[in-house]
C-alpha cells in the first residue's frame, strides 16, 4: 500500500518561455525572456534593448515544444504523467498585453496542447505568468512597477478561464512570485529595468520598485483567484513560491535570527499574503529598516483578503544556511545563495543538495498553512553525456529524485497534506538562470545545444524508465 493518495498526482514541469521556442510564430509578441541572450551570466546580465542580429537568443528556438507537442506529450504519458505543468505564454495570447481582443492563434495554440494532454488522461496544472510578460510591458511601463500592469494581467487570466473553462482544473497565477523579493526577480519576474540605465547588461537593482511590482503582483493575482472561481466554481487557483529553505549556521542565536528573519522576508512575507489573504506584521519593520514604502490603492487589502488561494505550491532544489558571519564561505542556489552548509553535497551548479529539507520544508509548510501543498519543481540540473552506444545513463539523476520523493513519504507519514509532485524539466529545457542548454534536468533528452545547434530529436534518459515505474507503483518502487 502507498502511503500517497490514490489520486496522486504525479507528472512534470516545464514553462513556456524555456520551452517553446516559436518566439515569433502565429503572432506571438515579443516577451521579457525573448531579448535575453545566451551565455552562463543570470539573466539579468543577458538583457539587450532590442533584438540584436547574430545573436543567439536561447527562446527563440528552445526545444521547439511549439512544434512537438504532441511527441513531447505522448512521452509524458508513457511515464503515466496523471499530471503536466506548463505555462502560457502572454505573448501568445496579447502580444503587447495591450491590445483589447486576444489573438485566436495563440489560443487555439493551447486549445490543442490542452486536449492533447486530456486524450492521455493527463491533468493539465497551468501556471498563467512564468517568467515572462510582453517586452513591450517594460518599455511601456517599466514592467510590474506601474500599476497598469494589474488591469492588463487580471483581462489575460480572465480570457483564459473562459477560454479553457471545464479543460483545466488547476492553474497557478505567478511562478515564484517571491523572486520580486530578491534582486535576481528584478527583470526576471517583474519585467522592471532600472530606469534611465542604458547598460542593460548591468543591472542596478531597485527594491523600491520591486517591492512597489510585488504588491501589484498581489492584487493582481487577488483578483484573479475571485474571477477565476467566478468563472469556473470547480478551479483550484494556487500560488508558487521559490522556496529558499534556510538553516542557521550556527546554534549561536544571532545566526538563529538570522535565518528566521531571511525565511520570513524569503518565503512566508509572500505566502502569507496569498494563503492568509494579509501582509504580515513583520514587513512593516523591513520596509521601514530599508526605506521602503510601498503605495496601495484604497481597497487594495480588501481585494489581497478576498482573493486568498486554494492551495499551495513550491519549488525545492536545495537549501543553505544563513549566518550572522558575512565572512563566511558562500554557496550558490536557486534565485539566491547563502552560507555553505558542510554537511551537503552540491550540483555542478553549486545548488547544495538536501533532500531532507525538502521533508523539513513540506511540515513547516503545512504547520503553517493547513492547506493542501504541491511540490511543482524539483530536479538535478546537470551535464549529461551520451555513451558511445547513445544512451544516457543519469543515475545522479534518479539518485536525487529518489531521495526527495523517500522524504515526501516521510512528510506524509508525518501528516502532511501533499496533492502531487512535478519534477522540473520533465524533458531537457533552457535554464532560467543561465540560458544553458547543458544545466539539463529531463527524462527525455534533447538534441539543442548551447551554441544553438542540434536537431531537436528526443531521446529517453536512464531516468525515463525509472520514474515510469515510480509512477506505476504510486512511489512504492524507487529502484
Ligand atoms: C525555478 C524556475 O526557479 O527554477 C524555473 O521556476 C527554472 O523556471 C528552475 O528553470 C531551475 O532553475 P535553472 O536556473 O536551473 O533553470
Amino acid at each position: 500500500m502507498s502511503i500517497f493518495s490514490d489520486n496522486f498526482l504525479w507528472g512534470g514541469a516545464v514553462a513556456a518561455n524555456q520551452c517553446e521556442g516559436a518566439w515569433d510564430a502565429d503572432g506571438k509578441g515579443i516577451s521579457a525572456s525573448d531579448v535575453c541572450t545566451g551565455g552562463s551570466h543570470t539573466r539579468s546580465k543577458r538583457i539587450t534593448r532590442t533584438l540584436e542580429p547574430d545573436t543567439f537568443y536561447p527562446s527563440h528556438e528552445a526545444i521547439d515544444f511549439y512544434h512537438h507537442y504532441k511527441e513531447d506529450i505522448a512521452l509524458f504519458a508513457e511515464m503515466g504523467f496523471k499530471v503536466f505543468r506548463f505555462s502560457i505564454a502572454w505573448t501568445r495570447i496579447f502580444p503587447t498585453g495591450m491590445e483589447e481582443t486576444p489573438n485566436e492563434e495563440g489560443l487555439a495554440f493551447y486549445d490543442r496542447v490542452i486536449d492533447e494532454c486530456r486524450s492521455h488522461n493527463i491533468e493539465p496544472l497551468i501556471t498563467i505568468s512564468h517568467y515572462e510578460m510582453p517586452f513591450a510591458l517594460t518599455e511601456e511601463y517599466n514592467g510590474w512597477s506601474s500599476r497598469e500592469c494589474v488591469d492588463l494581467f487580471v483581462k489575460y487570466a480572465v480570457t483564459l478561464f473562459k477560454r479553457y473553462k471545464g479543460k483545466v482544473k488547476y492553474w497557478l497565477t505567478f511562478n515564484e512570485i517571491n523572486a520580486g523579493t530578491m534582486p535576481m526577480g528584478g527583470f526576471l519576474s517583474l519585467g522592471i529595468l532600472n530606469e534611465g540605465t542604458t547598460d542593460f547588461t548591468n543591472q542596478i537593482d531597485n527594491p523600491q520598485l520591486r517591492f512597489q511590482g510585488l504588491h501589484h503582483q498581489f492584487v493582481a493575482s487577488a483578483l484573479a483567484v475571485k474571477a477565476g472561481h467566478e468563472i469556473d466554481p470547480d478551479c483550484k487557483i494556487g500560488c508558487m513560491i521559490c522556496h529558499i529553505t534556510t538553516y542557521p549556521m550556527t546554534c549561536n542565536p544571532d545566526d538563529i535570527l538570522e535565518a528566521q528573519k531571511r525565511n520570513q522576508i524569503l518565503n512566508q512575507f509572500c505566502g502569507d499574503v496569498q494563503v492568509r489573504g494579509e501582509y504580515p506584521r513583520f514587513m512593516d519593520r523591513y520596509f521601514k529598516e530599508n526605506g521602503l514604502v510601498i503605495k496601495m490603492e484604497p481597497g487594495d487589502l480588501e481585494i489581497i483578503k478576498e482573493g486568498c488561494v486554494d492551495y499551495y505550491t513550491f519549488s525545492y532544489y536545495m537549501s543553505n544556511c544563513a549566518s550572522a558571519d558575512p565572512e563566511l564561505e558562500k554557496t550558490s542556489g536557486n534565485l539566491m545563495g547563502g552560507a555553505k552548509n558542510p554537511y551537503l553535497e552540491s550540483s555542478d551548479w553549486g545548488w547544495q543538495i538536501d533532500p531532507k529539507g525538502l521533508r523539513y520544508t513540506l511540515i513547516e509548510l503545512y504547520g503553517r498553512y493547513q492547506i493542501p501543498l504541491m511540490v511543482v519543481e524539483n530536479g538535478l540540473g546537470a551535464y549529461d553525456k551520451k555513451e558511445e552506444d547513445g544512451s544516457i545513463q543519469d543515475d545522479y539523476r534518479i539518485s536525487y529524485l529518489k531521495k526527495h520523493i523517500e522524504q515526501m513519504r516521510e512528510a506524509v507519514a508525518d501528516g502532511v497534506d501533499l496533492m502531487g509532485y512535478t519534477p522540473w524539466g520533465c524533458i531537457d529545457l533552457v535554464s532560467a538562470s543561465t540560458g544553458e542548454m547543458a544545466k539539463r534536468y529531463g527524462f527525455i533528452y534533447v538534441e539543442k545545444y548551447d551554441d544553438g545547434t542540434g536537431d531537436l530529436t528526443r531521446k529517453k534518459k536512464k531516468s525515463f524508465d525509472w520514474y515510469k515505474k515510480v509512477i506505476e507503483t504510486n512511489g512504492e518502487v524507487l529502484e
